[in-house]
């Protein structure tokens, strides 16, 4: 189709601030509590997950009724223009409900399969990620490049745990591993912030096992533009199985790592 980029990441970082405004006033305003549970009692929804995503949904919608919308809490809605929009309104949903800072909402337009655009942000700190796919990444209009470590052992790596008990005692098992390799870890708990801090230089590397196209979508074109590697399994793009992205020269041992320890975590049926 013949779309302008510039337009969708406009269109996607105008709807995340509209979204940001809307759960830091939700915060402000009234007690966050549970509304329901997805594919465990862990995976919490608050109401303002929905709304936040309604939000999004129309304010997409009315800007290009006919584009495709795949949204965490409504699934996809097609159209038939070659633009889809991938969408989570609130990515960090647990510390959304604590009241912890690192909460964001990820907006991502694919055209033809390819996602083109993507806009992070993150409403507590007002940060707003964004990237072109081959013109760039920056933070607040300011462009990104990652970390130039080249040892794992110097890189301080970020990582994050599905909301099944099982498959999470196997997560900690491959940490296990991972830890004394590396400078240390961090869990923020929200991915696309883990993605976009690689970007920024604030983490080195990131990966995960179980994520969701949501999850990841807007925030792996945000690294990728910075200059890091994302891939999943060898020879294949980052996906629900194995995620990873890293600067370049530690992307490779990363990944080696992860599989060498946690091939039946990346294997595991609860995330084929
Ligand atoms: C979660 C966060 C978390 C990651 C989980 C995701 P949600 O997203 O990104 O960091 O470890 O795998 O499901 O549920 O808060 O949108």
């Amino acid at each position: 189709p013949d779309v302008d980029v510039d337009e969708l990441l406009a269109l996607a970082e105008r709807t995340a601030r509209e979204a940001a405004e809307l759960l830091l006033s939700g915060r402000r305003t009234s007690v966050i509590t549970v509304d329901h549970t997805k594919s465990t009692p862990t995976d919490v929804v608050t109401a303002m997950d929905t709304a936040a995503e309604e939000l999004i949904r129309d304010r997409l919608s009315s800007a290009r009724p006919d584009d495709t919308i795949l949204g965490e809490e409504g699934g996809s809605v097609p159209g038939d223009s070659g633009v889809r929009w991938i969408v989570d309104p609130l990515d960090g949903t647990v510390n959304y409900l604590y009241g912890l800072p690192a909460y964001a909402v990820s907006i991502a337009a694919e055209v033809d399969g390819e996602v083109v655009a993507g806009a992070v942000t993150c409403p507590p700190t007002g940060e707003m990620w964004t990237a072109r796919r081959g013109k760039g990444a920056w933070l607040d209009g300011t462009p990104l490049r990652v970390n130039p470590v080249s040892e794992l052992d110097q890189a301080l790596v970020g990582t994050g745990f599905w909301y099944d008990a099982g498959l999470r005692a196997r997560q900690a098992e491959l940490l296990r591993h991972v830890l004394p390799r590396v400078r240390d870890v961090r869990r923020i708990g929200s991915a696309s912030l883990d993605l976009c801090a690689v970007a920024t230089g604030r983490l080195d590397a990131f990966y995960e096992t179980g994520l969701h196209p949501w999850d990841w979508s807007a925030g792996i074109l945000v690294a990728e533009e910075a200059g890091a590697r994302a891939g999943g399994l060898p020879g294949r793009p980052p996906e629900r199985r194995l995620t990873v992205t890293a600067a370049p020269d530690i992307f490779d041992a990363l990944r080696d790592l992860v599989l060498t320890h946690g091939i039946e975590v990346v294997e595991s049926p609860v995330v084929a």
